[in-house]
């Protein structure tokens, strides 16, 4: 039985904020893969984040994480809000949903597509000297390791002392497993693989920059190369055109992902995929909740759109679909197509109104 035939069924959160309005255009995708591709994908929704808590008083209730495992992929919309902002910081829906499955599901590969094309370089925020080149960068950031999860973290108050402390451990193998996939990736690409780390100060990224350079021995074709954070986002902002890979720890993978991912114009079209070894994943716009513009009709559902593109990519092993679905983005902005967040003040279409217009472009082929 090939991937076509074969019924897959997918875990959809559409979440808070914006998450709900550009769910729906995601939704029109599978439609169409369904009738025009001949997929047998079938969708069901279940409740996370903010609006969980105010249904269940728990932002991932036991049917959703059933719901997650029985499934073969997660499509997220987005987790959060000022309303939930002032929860202990272990019940804010992002901490305790989203870090929480990360860890559970081990999502310990976690990728981030920036890309500009050159001839949509005018979207972009860098001088035009620089973003005329374009440019095509994959992020790979460890998503389970390093200081998000190290232990103890905890705000300590004692009789004449008062600290918080966080931890950052890495162990080998997790180091190891996630080189992997960066040297892997960039044998599809260019062959390039940065890695960041801040190994002047830090005896975690000291083991890292070790650890990676001894995985590269198996990836002779690749080239590597190594920067401190500091100098990274300089190097990348001065000309993101010379990179390809980029393989970070977890919280530098956070900074560095959101910088490249600004680069091409706005965060809204920025996919997210955190995947396991069984190649499980969930998969989301990299932008979050954006709770200013949510009910207004104006989100971006490109970076969802394309969360699904990834879905059926690793998930569900259909390149060539994958691969159409970014076409139709892609030719959709070609068009002059643009949402708010890169309309630079002008004419731009509502959330609704470019779905549609990918779609169109979808079926087009
Ligand atoms: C992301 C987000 C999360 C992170 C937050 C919401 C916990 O910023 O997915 O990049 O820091 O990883
Ligand atoms: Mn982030």
């Amino acid at each position: 039985m090939n991937n076509l035939q074969k019924k897959y069924k997918i875990a959809v959160l559409p979440g808070d904020g914006i998450g709900p309005e550009v769910m729906q255009e995601a939704y029109k995708i599978i439609k169409i893969l369904n009738k025009k591709f001949n997929t047998k994908i079938y969708t069901k929704e279940y409740d996370i984040g903010g609006i969980a808590i105010d249904k269940y008083g728990k932002s991932l209730p036991k049917k959703t994480l059933v719901g997650c495992e029985k499934s073969d992929a997660i499509l997220l919309g987005s987790i959060g809000g000022p309303k939930w902002d002032n929860l202990p910081s272990n019940k804010r829906p992002e901490v305790s949903s989203l870090l929480f499955i990360r860890k559970y599901f081990k999502f310990f590969i976690n990728l981030r597509p920036s890309i500009l094309i050159n001839k949509l370089h005018n979207l972009s925020p860098l001088n035009k000297k620089i973003s005329k080149k374009g440019f095509n960068i994959l992020c790979i950031r460890d998503l389970t390791g390093g200081i998000y999860f190290g232990k103890p973290s905890k705000e300590v108050k004692e009789k004449n002392k008062h600290y918080a402390i966080d931890t950052t451990i890495y162990h080998t193998y997790e180091i190891k497993r996630i080189a992997k996939i960066a040297f892997e990736e960039a044998m599809n690409r260019k062959y390039k693989v940065l890695s960041i780390d801040k190994s002047n100060v830090l005896q975690t990224s000291k083991l890292w920059r070790k650890t990676v350079n001894k995985i590269s021995i198996n990836y002779p074709k690749v080239k590597l190369s190594h920067l401190y954070f500091d100098n990274a986002v300089m190097q990348i902002i001065k000309n993101p055109n010379k990179f390809d890979v980029i393989l970070c720890p977890n919280l530098i993978g956070d900074i560095i992902s959101d910088q490249c991912g600004i680069l091409t114009g706005s965060i809204g079209m920025i996919p997210s995929a955190s995947i396991n070894e069984k190649k499980f994943g969930l998969y989301e716009p990299a932008g979050g909740s954006a709770p200013d513009i949510q009910g207004k009709k104006i989100a971006n559902p490109i970076a969802q759109i394309l969360s699904l593109s990834m879905l059926i990519k690793y998930s569900f092993n259909m390149n060539n679909l994958s691969n159409l679905i970014n076409l139709a983005v892609k030719k959709t902005l070609l068009k002059g197509y643009k949402t708010y967040d890169i309309s630079n003040g002008k004419k731009f279409l509502s959330t609704k109104e470019m779905g549609n217009e990918i779609v169109k472009s979808l079926i087009e082929g």
